[in-house]
């Protein structure tokens, strides 16, 4: 398999450490999972990953090729965020067209783009819809077809189904797995919920309290049994909790 991304020896520091060093590399097709206690820097490196933020050491490599932060790199990172951030005054496939826009495709292009992603998250019929005039789950379907539409490497998704209804979440994990199967898109995922990374995830990573080191890398083969590997990184996630807790008291 190809090696798509490499983080090295990444480290951040705001006011106070928030990343200690996190290495980790994924290859390409891969979904892998974050996990980790809040508050300790799993948006952060998202957003170091993503090019959004610089690193204070280390580095990120995407093909082989360094992520620089604020440099445009066109269609090779997708994000999805915890909000769907999606503009309430045009319709969906406006919001989708909107960020083809900067590729320079022209609107006829845009628009059957646009589209054929809507179709994919399963928004055909929608497309003239307004935000708010859609339930919560589509406008989340609406931001990745969004994340999607400029056919990045790498879809980075932060809590995307936090926000949603337990049912909600369920139709869209399994909407993310059928996406990933059928796009063979490489995706990093973070989330709060040990048993949707599980339940989704090719690979896991936990992160340990801030500042963030990797606690602890899985690969979600099956090999260990689903209930046990739950319970294990319930367990450690506590640890980490309570670590945290106590490193925020001092
Ligand atoms: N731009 C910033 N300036 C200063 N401090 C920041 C900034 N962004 C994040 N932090 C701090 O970095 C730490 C980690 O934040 P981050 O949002 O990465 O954590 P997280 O793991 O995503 O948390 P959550 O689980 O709540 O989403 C926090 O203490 C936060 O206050
Ligand atoms: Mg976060």
């Amino acid at each position: 398999m190809a090696l798509k991304l490499v983080v090295s020896g990444v480290g951040k520091e705001f006011r106070i450490p928030v990343i200690d060093t996190v290495s980790f590399s994924v290859d390409a097709g891969e979904f892998v999972c974050l996990l980790g206690p809040n508050g300790c820097g799993k948006t952060t490196l998202l957003r170091i990953i993503g090019g959004i933020e610089p690193a204070t050491r280390g580095t990120v490599m995407l093909d082989g090729k360094p992520v620089v932060a604020d440099q445009r790199h066109d269609r090779q990172v997708g994000m999805v965020f915890q909000e769907d951030r999606l503009l309430p005054w045009m319709t969906l496939r406006e919001n989708v067209a909107l960020v083809l826009k900067p590729l320079g495709l022209p609107v006829s292009e845009r628009r059957v783009s646009a589209d054929r992603y809507l179709g994919v998250v399963g928004l055909r019929g929608f497309e003239d819809y307004y935000p708010g005039r859609v339930s919560g789950g589509m406008r989340q379907r609406g931001a990745i077809a969004r994340a999607l539409a400029i056919e990045p490497d790498v879809l980075l998704m932060d809590e995307p189904f936090a926000a949603l209804d337990a049912q909600n979440r369920r139709i869209m994990q399994n909407e993310v797995r059928r996406i990933w199967r059928e796009t063979g898109r490489t995706i990093l995922f973070v989330t709060h919920s040990i048993e949707e990374a599980v339940t989704i995830g090719t690979h896991l990573i936990m992160l340990s309290a801030r500042p963030a080191r990797i606690r602890e890398a899985i690969k979600n083969d099956g090999r260990v049994e689903r209930g046990k590997l739950i319970d294990d990184l319930d367990a450690m996630i506590m640890e980490e909790v309570e670590r945290q807790q106590g490193g925020d008291r001092a």
